[in-house]
């Protein structure tokens, strides 16, 4: 059974990268082979490599499927090598707290992998389902 997404799924990359999440400075190297990581959000999504490290490092209401904006993130490092916002994405942007240019959903928001990637995780993100 093939999955169903809500959004344009774009290509994997085609070449490995590193993520780096900030404040935490973790890195992450991201073989295209290994892609989907996890079961969360689009194949090759940030949250779908990052959720495979570790559950709780970007959290994520929805678990990934665009119905939330839990996962928002700032892409500090390497925004033009990822895919474009779709319009789904850019509805529940618009209903994140601090958004700023470089703001995504990491559920959607998949790296090419011709540069390594820094995202920030803001001090809210947090998992209001999980947290009452
Ligand atoms: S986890 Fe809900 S929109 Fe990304």
């Amino acid at each position: 059974m093939t999955r169903k997404y809500r959004v344009p799924c774009p290509p994997p990359p085609k070449k490995g990268y590193r993520i780096t999440l900030l404040p935490k400075g973790v890195e992450l190297e991201v073989r295209p082979e290994q892609i989907p990581y996890s079961r969360h959000g689009l194949p090759g999504s940030i949250l779908d490599i990052v959720s495979a490290k570790d559950e709780h490092l970007i959290e994520h209401s929805c678990g990934g499927v665009q119905a939330c904006s839990t996962c928002h993130i700032y892409v500090e490092a390497g925004l033009d090598s990822t895919n474009e916002t779709s319009e789904r994405e850019e509805d529940y942007l618009d209903k994140a707290r601090g958004v700023k240019l470089n703001s995504r959903l990491a559920c959607c928001c998949v790296p090419d992998g011709t540069v390594d990637v820094v995202i920030q995780v803001p001090p809210w993100n947090t998992n209001e389902v999980k947290e009452n």
